[in-house]
């Protein structure tokens, strides 16, 4: 069959899990024909790799830089700043200690994989359902100045890295979308270094898919920056019947044809492609399938719908 990464000019991606990269040689295999970029699931989170200030643990990320160089790969940076997966050792600091600490922290990490991110997550989920700003330490004790900064840090440290805000529930326009819309918008006119904007894309087949998927990538388009598609994937109710598996398609060829029908739209990228190695079942209570291939790596319906071509 044609495998996914050549039916398209975008990127194609996949979310990866280290351990599974380093341990199962079939999802490595996989991944190498279907797809030609990679997310680090958890590896490059600040709490992973420094989870003591000064002490660095690379390994992980590492790897999945390997793999990617080694089969022509590109990777995705995910992600500089994000409430979530923070190190502890952050929350005690004062105002000035947290913006040496997260300047330093980007510096760092751009600057070891520099030449070998082609985007950067640079912050992640900073907006509220509302629109307001998420409450989190870099908001509450640096203003709203921390995320400007943090693009002008992250292009200091790597001019060649695409740099991108990432949420989800963007994916229509309502409170948090046009928030993002407004903040890129701001960022651009001020000449600070933002390149793109990621659209997480988590869906669950129980809520319709959203209104206006298309045009909303495209409002975001033409503010002059990139869109990708940086998490996508499909949950249900499980056992999946046959039913759902093929709502699940619909799903993911709407997805896949907005991608393809707005020309800004660079990238494909699921959050994980097997159910395998899918964070929904440990998110979701009765709730996983969500990914284009099973457990055993057979291609599902959703996969078989974007690609006719087996
Ligand atoms: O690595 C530790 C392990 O040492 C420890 O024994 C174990 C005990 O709980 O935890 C392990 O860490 C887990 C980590 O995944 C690695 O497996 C964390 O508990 C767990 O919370 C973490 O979940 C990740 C989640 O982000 C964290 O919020 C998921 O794998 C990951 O898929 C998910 O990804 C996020 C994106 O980064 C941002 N967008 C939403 C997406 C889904 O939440």
């Amino acid at each position: 069959r044609t495998p996914l990464k050549d039916l398209t000019d975008n990127h194609v991606g996949s979310a990866v899990n280290a351990s599974a990269l380093a341990n199962e040689a079939d999802y490595r295999s996989v991944l190498t024909s279907e797809f030609n970029s990679v997310t680090a699931e958890n590896a490059m989170k600040w709490s992973v790799v420094e989870p003591n200030r000064g002490q660095y643990d690379w390994s992980g990320a590492d790897s999945v830089v390997n793999y990617a160089q080694r089969n022509g790969h590109s990777v995705r940076g995910h992600t500089l700043l994000w409430h979530k997966q923070r190190p502890g050792w952050l929350d005690n600091l004062s105002a000035s200690e947290l913006r040496s600490a997260v300047k330093d922290h980007i510096t760092t990490v751009v600057n070891r994989y520099e030449g070998e991110i082609r985007a950067w997550d640079v912050v992640n989920e900073v907006f509220d359902s509302d629109g307001t700003r998420r409450d989190s330490i870099f908001q509450r004790k640096l203003g709203d100045g921390w995320i400007a900064d943090a693009f002008r840090w992250a292009h200091q440290a790597d001019p060649s890295a695409e740099l991108y805000i990432n949420d989800y529930n963007t994916g229509w326009v309502n409170d948090k979308s046009n928030a993002i819309h407004d903040l890129v918008s701001s960022l651009r006119q001020r000449g600070v270094p933002i390149h793109g904007v990621g659209f997480q894309t988590h869906l669950s087949i129980d809520y319709s898919f959203p209104g206006g998927f298309q045009s909303n990538l495209q409002r975001f388009a033409d503010l002059g920056v990139d869109v990708a598609i940086t998490e996508a994937d499909v949950r249900m109710t499980l056992p999946a019947t046959d039913s759902e598996l093929t709502t699940q398609a619909d799903y993911y060829e709407r997805i896949w044809n907005a991608c393809e029908a707005v020309s800004r739209c660079v990238e494909f990228t699921t959050w994980g492609y097997t159910d395998r190695h899918s964070w929904v079942p440990n998110t979701f209570d009765g709730q996983g399938a969500a990914c284009l291939f099973d457990d055993s790596l057979n291609p599902k319906p959703a996969y078989n719908r974007i690609n006719p071509s087996i």
